[in-house]
């Protein structure tokens, strides 16, 4: 210390040079405040250094109790030096703490230390903004003097700057463990909905598919779903990825019948920027499905062309953009779905029996639901409390004998037409229960859309017939829904009120 004041000054600003490459390597906002205490107090020679910082949305002030400790202590924005320097953005030099009128005894109470004197900045950051206040505490020889303010306002300036990064760092991390938290539950949530369980099933031919699908959980051979429209083979291929240990890589769905002759090669496979004019890059399904598993929908509507390009990824493991001749690898698992007789179509010349085989080496035949009537109480059930999840709505019923309707209908849509019955009757439904009356409502079974008996031949005017004829009609339709009014009416093709005045013309009642 008993140089000359020049180098004295030259020692201080490399030794905040020094400090401040040393906080802006420290990304752990509570180590930051540390490391900055440590170092003012050597700096100034001082016992004691604290920083606040300023909770804005609360107008608090808040600090450590002691460098190391992680108590912290609050108290209002405006309240003892640091809060003058906050405010006011002015340097506060106190020679004599508890003579001066902005000291805040409080805190010395609350920590158990004494203040003598002490030196209070405020905290900059780039912008301007005050962002809280450095305080030096009980100068060890004297009192701080003009360098000392000097050098704490240099040492403030690169403080703020690195406990903002810390702040920012610190919130970029918290919310970064909040989606890593948010993705786990997302994926448990999906994993438990195409769990092979998401797949209801009473009978024993269902519980085969299931049994077959756990059976190939581990392996990752490719599998063709087979089954007519409607039958379960999106679902029953979502939950061969998800049960698989591919299911944290994607699931990548293409359609096959949706995919025109020009497009298969750049969708499949990818394409190179500039190609053609006002072309970018992109990736092709089998990059995007990488690790995962690429599901193609509606296999048998693939052309001959396509199949071929197909069938040369499935042999080689690698695909080749459009415009690139670098080929890629890439580690795809393929189900295939479709509801074509495709050993027909072999014979007929329109699918490749070669790419066949490569895709059938597992294969899942999905019934129809005529074939699986055993299914339709539960599916019915499941679907309704489904819908009633979904629309926030109290648990609703089946009458017994509804269900027994649902089962004994042919379903030529199976399990998907099945579910928007379901809902359809239960948005019509206002009760509990769904009973037989609402299904009349919704489905007027196609038989009784005719007269229950045809007209004898009738007498007299034209007039005459007609009103017989209606008449007959009206009463056919009143006894084959049992007197429901509005049944009748849409049998009939007239309003209600349309049917209560011809019923009142004619004295039916
Ligand atoms: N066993 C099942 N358990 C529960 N829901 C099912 C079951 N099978 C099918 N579903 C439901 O039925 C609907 C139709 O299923 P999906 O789309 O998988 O049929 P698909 O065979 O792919 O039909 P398409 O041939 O028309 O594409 C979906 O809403 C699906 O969730
Ligand atoms: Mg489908």
């Amino acid at each position: 210390m008993g140089t000359s004041p020049s180098a004295d000054v030259d020692d201080r600003l490399s030794a905040i040079l020094a400090i401040s490459q040393k906080m802006n390597s420290e990304r752990d906002l509570g180590n930051l405040l540390d490391l900055i205490a440590r170092e003012a107090t050597k700096l100034l020679d001082c016992d004691r250094a604290s920083i606040f910082l300023l909770d804005k949305g609360k107008n608090e002030l808040w600090s450590k109790v002691a460098l190391g400790s992680n108590q912290i202590l609050r108290f209002q924005a405006d309240l003892g030096v640091a809060g003058h320097a906050v405010e006011t953005g002015e340097i506060v030099n106190v020679r004599d703490a508890y003579q001066d009128t902005r000291f805040y005894t409080a805190i010395d109470d609350r920590s158990g230390y004494r203040t003598r004197n002490l030196l209070a900045v405020p905290l900059r950051n780039p912008s301007g903004e005050i962002i809280g206040a450095f305080e030096t505490l009980n100068k060890n020889h004297g009192f701080f003097n003009a360098e000392d303010e000097t050098s704490l306002t240099a040492l403030a300036s690169h403080a703020a700057t690195a406990i903002e990064t810390a702040q920012l760092v610190g919130n970029l991390r918290r919310s970064q463990d909040e989606l890593a938290e948010q993705n786990g539950h997302l994926r448990r949530e999906v994993a438990s909905r195409y769990s092979t369980h998401g797949i209801i099933c009473a009978g024993a031919r269902m519980q085969q598919v299931v049994r077959l699908i756990e059976r190939i959980r581990d392996s990752s051979v490719n599998v063709l779903i087979t089954g007519e429209s409607g039958t379960g083979k999106e679902l029953a291929a979502k939950a061969i990825h998800y049960t698989s240990s591919r299911s944290r890589k994607p699931f990548v769905a293409l359609n096959c019948a949706a995919l025109p002759e020009t497009l298969v090669e750049s969708e499949l496979f990818g394409i190179e920027k500039g190609v053609a004019t006002g072309v970018d890059s992109r990736i092709g399904h089998f990059q995007k499905a990488d690790g995962g598993t690429l599901f193609l929908d509606e296999i048998g509507d693939l052309s001959l062309l396509a199949q071929a390009k197909i069938l040369r990824v499935l042999q080689e493991q690698v695909v080749e953009r459009v415009g690139s001749r670098s080929p890629v690898r890439v580690d795809v698992r393929v189900l295939a779905a479709t509801n074509k007789d495709l050993e027909a179509a072999i014979v007929k010349g329109t699918f490749r029996e070669d790419l066949f085989y490569r895709l059938n080496v597992i294969h899942i035949q999905l019934p129809p639901l005529r074939e699986i009537r055993e299914e339709i109480p539960l599916l019915a059930n499941h679907f309704l409390t489904e819908y009633c999840k979904e629309t926030a709505r109290a648990q609703m019923h089946f009458s017994p004998e509804m269900l027994r309707k649902l089962s004994v209908r042919d379903w030529p849509g199976n399990i998907r037409q099945l579910r928007n019955e379901v809902m359809r009757l239960a948005a019509c439904s206002s009760g509990q229960i769904i009973a037989e009356d609402d299904l009349w409502e919704v489905l007027p079974p196609a038989r009784t859309a005719q007269p229950a008996k045809a007209p004898a031949a009738p007498l007299g005017t034209l007039k005459d017939a007609i009103e017989q004829l209606e008449q007959r009609m009206i009463r056919g339709a009143l006894e084959e829904t049992r007197n429901n009014q509005l049944q009748a009416a849409r049998l009939l093709g007239l309003s209600r009120q349309g049917l209560i005045n011809k019923m009142k013309r004619y004295a039916i009642s």
